[in-house]
Formats: structure tokens, sequence, C-alpha cells
């Protein structure tokens, strides 16, 4: 199945992909995630990268767009994935559907995860990253945080520099003025399904799954 995430900043896109992807057997794959990898790798692209990411701001789409064509272009992409934080621009997504149609396929669906601003501020404060595996924990509803150190793997946790309160409000807007759109570009398409993003996470977890069962 060729799957994409759509949602606001912490929606819960990170968290929903780890397990959607694993249910499915196809990769995840997070813009968000490779370019965090490339910042801390230093490279050529992490630093392009950076000064868009800690003003939350997007990445501009042509760095965007070849970075995920490289991506695709892996063998284990071939049979389907899941993406994360990709598109966000309408640019982006006809930049996609012309790379799938290239590879002489297409997108199944459109899974837009649905949460109010006042969530995502106190999804986003509170969020904590691990160095080690990446996984994302919250300091209100994941107890074991309180001592700094990933539950998972045993790793550092960190607040993402892009989690300031200042930041997260350039975040939303950027949202709603580029990534917004992409709802009614993909609703044309009819492939967009939109579920509820609130409550526990195995409750979310459940109802993308009832959708994704609903399309095979
Ligand atoms: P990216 O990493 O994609 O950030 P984002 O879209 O802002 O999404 P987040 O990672 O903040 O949130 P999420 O929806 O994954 O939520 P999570 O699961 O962590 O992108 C970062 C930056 O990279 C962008 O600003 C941009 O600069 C650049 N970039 C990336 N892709 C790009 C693109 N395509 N084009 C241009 N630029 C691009 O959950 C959040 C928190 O809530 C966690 O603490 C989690 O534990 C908690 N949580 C999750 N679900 C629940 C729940 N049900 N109940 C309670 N807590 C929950
Ligand atoms: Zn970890």
């Amino acid at each position: 199945m060729r799957l994409v995430l759509v949602g606001p900043p912490g929606a819960g896109k990170g968290t929903q992909a780890e397990f959607i992807a694993a249910q499915l057997s196809v990769p995840k794959i997070s813009t968000g995630d490779i370019f965090r990898a490339n910042v801390a790798g230093e490279t050529p692209l992490g630093l392009e990268a950076k000064r868009y990411m800690d003003a939350g701001e997007l990445v501009p789409d042509e760095v965007t767009i070849n970075m995920v064509a490289g991506r695709l272009a892996e063998s284990d992409a071939t049979d389907g994935f899941l993406l994360d934080g990709f598109p966000r621009t309408v640019p982006q997504a006809q930049s996609l559907d012309k790379l799938l149609a290239d590879m002489g396929t297409q997108l199944d669906l459109v899974l837009e995860l649905v949460v109010d601003d006042d969530e995502v501020i106190r999804r986003l404060s509170g969020r904590r990253t691990c160095r080690g595996c990446g996984k994302t924990w919250h300091l209100e509803f994941d107890p074991t945080t309180v001592d700094g150190v990933c539950d998972r793997c045993g790793g550092e946790l960190y607040q993402r520099d892009d989690d300031k309160a200042e930041t997260v409000q350039n975040r939303l807007r950027e949202y709603a003025d580029k990534t917004a759109p992409l709802v009614g570009f993909y609703s044309a398409q009819g492939k967009l399904a939109g579920i509820d993003a609130t409550g526990p996470v195995e409750d979310v977890t459940q109802r993308a799954l009832d959708v994704l069962r609903s399309y095979d």
C-alpha cells in the first residue's frame, strides 16, 4: 500500500506512522527524520535544512522533492511505503504524483490526522525525543520519561529546538498556509480520509487501521 499521513505539527504522524508501517509491512519515510539525521551529521543538506527548521519554516520544495525522489527509488519502497510529513505543499504533491506515475504506480490513500491547535501546543510542549532510537515520548502522557531516559533503548531524551513556543506558532502558520490546501487537493482525487486523532494513541491507531481495512 502507498499511503501518506498528513496533519498539523504534533498531530501524532510520527507516533502513528511507526505502528501503521509495521502493520502494513512497508517502510516509513519521514522527511522530518531524514532532515534531522542530516542536521545531526552536519551534511550539506542538513546545514541548508537547519535554518528553515529552526525558524519553523518549510525547507524549499526543490530540496525536499529531490531528497524524497532518491529515497523512493530505493528498492524497499517500490512495493509500498508510508510517507510521514511529505508532501506538505501542493507543488510537492504534484511532484509526488509525477514521480509515482513515472514508476508506473500511484498513491492509494491520504490519511488526515485531525487535531485542534490547543492539543498541538499541549503535545509539542511536552514532547521529548530519544537521541538513540528517535522514538517520541511525552512528559505528561508517558510517566516513564521522568528520568530523562528512553524506555525502549536507554538513550537520552531531548527537546527538539523547533518545539519552543514561538517556533510552534510559525509551524502552525506554515501548516495553515501551505499544507492545509492538500486536503482539497486529495479530496478532489477521491483519496482523502480524515480521522479524529485525539484520545489515547491506541484508539487513534485503531481508527486508522479501520479506515485502511475499508480500502483494502
Ligand atoms: P516534522 O518532523 O515532519 O515535524 P511536524 O510535521 O511538525 O510533525 P512533528 O514531528 O512535530 O509531529 P508529529 O505529527 O509527528 O507528532 P508526534 O507523533 O511526534 O518536520 C520538522 C521540520 O522539517 C519542518 O518544520 C520543516 O522545516 C522540515 N520538513 C519536514 N518535512 C518537510 C517537507 N515535506 N517540506 C518542507 N519541509 C519539511 O507526536 C507529538 C507528541 O504528542 C509526542 O510527544 C507524542 O508522544 C504525543 N502524542 C502523539 N499521539 C498522542 C495521543 N494520541 N495522545 C497524547 N499524546 C500523543
Ligand atoms: Zn530510544
